[in-house]
């Protein structure tokens, strides 16, 4: 399956692949995924992606060929193979970052390398193909085990280990507000993942009706449709007594929808890396010194976010291409059930109890609860289906997290409108009651001027005002001004 341009992939032959190096081997597939990453390759969105480069990052099959220095696979293994290609030896390998690898891609300043995904990263072909050559054999893919099914197995390469790392990477504390970005199969595994890890309540946010359902059903979560919703930061905010989420996660990327001027400048004219409405509504949604998990895919070049708004709420912010479906088996003293070996293994539970008291079964069960329910996920763009079962006894939400959302969000302020749909973080605006000291300058000028002052300047933080003695001055007015120009205002 190979790229002829923007909107146009074609099946044709090529020849099948040798082996070109003594570490490489030769992968017939049998199973092989079209991931949202994809999209954004069929949609060229991604730079350098050039004509006939095959696709495809997310396969198993059966090793055909070994160079002679594989030592751990053999002709006739199952084997998953993740979707980075990567040495295990570099400095960034080391630090199991594999998605980051320096040996494997001469343009590797940034990322390492991805089968059948351009020539920015790498320029390797990929699986959506009969033969697939795989480089450093011996450090990639495991063997998969016997009673493991292929299409559970496949959804190791990429989708449920990059969901269960989004997770990992908000650092979920017991009991924290999650909200997930995009319902597709990484958000649907990374709000699964996110009961696993601890949270206390999981809502996820998509516009596709059948996705919203499914998550729904499946993750056992709260759902937002963002048609329904006027702002986004405000509507999270209102969900969350106006504290706004602890962490957020974007599983949606460069083409997200919700937003016009984004998706005109990153989407249509490709003025910056995509579009950038998830961001904007992460980083506006997440709470003081909340947590933000990036694994949406962007472009190389750059993005506008609101960083100013990040850096003054003391954001943690983590982002990576995932390296979980990369790693070896880890200690025996650690948790990594999001990793291929110990999810077919099933050696470790992230929290042996969790809050709520429900024993969290061993990762093995979680991993083929995950596995079959993602075939479902699969499902959704049309894959190989496999019916889920028992999909409703693990992670239930306490039922007191299930209350339904608000219908409607309160109007937006007229001065607001410009930032409609970006989800701007308004809760200065909005909260009911809120501190004086932090009413926004430009409220607290209104105030003065509505107080009889002259208003000589706003800046974000301060309002200069000069006493009109002409007109009469509500009482206290003056004492409030005062007040907020010692304080200083927030936004
Ligand atoms: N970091 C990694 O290693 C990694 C791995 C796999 C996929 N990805 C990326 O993760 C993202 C999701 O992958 P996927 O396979 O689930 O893709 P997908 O296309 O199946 O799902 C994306 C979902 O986001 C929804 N969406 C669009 N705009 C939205 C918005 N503003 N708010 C909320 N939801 C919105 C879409 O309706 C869609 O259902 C993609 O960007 C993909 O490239 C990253
Ligand atoms: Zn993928
Ligand atoms: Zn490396």
């Amino acid at each position: 399956m190979n790229y002829r341009g923007p909107y146009r992939v074609r099946a044709t032959q090529k020849s099948v692949p040798c082996i070109e190096h003594p570490c490489d081997a030769i992968i017939r597939v049998n199973r092989a995924c079209i991931c949202g990453s994809d999209l954004h390759l069929y949609h060229g969105l991604v730079p350098d992606t050039r004509v006939v480069t095959t696709f495809g990052h997310e396969f198993t099959g059966v090793v055909e060929e070994v160079g002679a220095s594989v030592e751990k696979l053999k002709v006739g293994d199952q084997v998953l193979v993740p979707f980075n290609v990567f040495c295990g030896a570099c400095h960034f390998c080391q630090c199991e970052l594999y998605s980051n690898c320096h040996n494997v891609n001469p343009e590797a300043s940034a990322v390492g390398a991805i089968y059948g995904y351009s020539h920015t990263t790498g320029g390797y072909d990929g699986g959506q193909a009969e033969y697939v050559r795989v480089p450093m054999a011996d450090v990639g893919p495991p063997v998969i085990l016997a009673d493991l099914d292929l299409d559970d197995a496949v959804l190791l390469a990429d989708s449920y280990p990059t969901g269960y790392q989004a997770a990992e990477m908000g650092d979920i504390e017991e009991g924290e507000t999650v909200v997930v970005f995009g319902a597709g199969p990484v958000g649907i595994f990374a709000a699964k993942s996110a009961w696993l890890l601890g949270a206390g309540r999981v809502i996820v946010v998509e516009h596709v009706d059948y996705r919203l359902e499914f998550v729904k059903n499946f993750a056992q979560c709260e759902t937002v449709n963002f048609k329904e919703v006027d702002d986004m930061a405000l509507h999270i905010k209102k969900m969350t007594d106006w504290m706004g989420a602890d962490v957020c996660i974007d599983a949606v990327g460069c083409e997200a929808a919700g937003n016009f001027a984004p998706s005109l400048t990153g989407i249509k004219l490709t003025l910056q890396g995509g579009a950038a409405t998830v961001l904007h509504w992460c980083i506006n949604s997440v709470r003081k010194g909340g947590k933000v998990s990036i694994v949406g895919v962007y472009g190389p070049t750059f993005n506008a976010i609101p960083i100013g708004n990040a850096v003054y709420k003391g954001l943690t912010l983590r982002m990576n291409l995932a390296s979980e479906c990369q790693a070896p088996p880890a200690p025996a003293d650690r948790a990594h059930p999001g990793r291929p070996h110990q999810a077919q293994r099933g050696h470790h539970a992230p929290h042996a109890v969790r809050g709520s008291g429900r024993r969290v079964p061993p990762v093995l069960q979680q991993a083929r609860q995950l596995h079959q329910d993602g075939a479902r996920a699969a499902a959704c763009n049309g894959f190989n289906l496999k019916e889920a079962t028992d999909m409703d006894t693990l992670n239930s939400p306490p039922a007191n997290t299930l209350e339904k959302t608000p219908e409607k969000t309160p109007e937006v302020p007229a001065r607001f409108a410009h930032i409609r749909g970006w989800g701007a973080d308004l809760d200065h605006a909005m909260r009911p009651a809120y501190p004086m000291e932090r009413m926004p300058a430009r409220r607290l000028a209104a105030h003065a001027v509505a107080a009889g002052f002259q208003v000589e300047m706003v800046t974000v933080h301060r309002v200069v005002v000069r006493a009109q003695h002409a007109v009469e001055k509500p009482a206290g007015a003056s004492m409030r001004i005062a007040q907020h120009q010692r304080f200083g205002s927030r936004g």
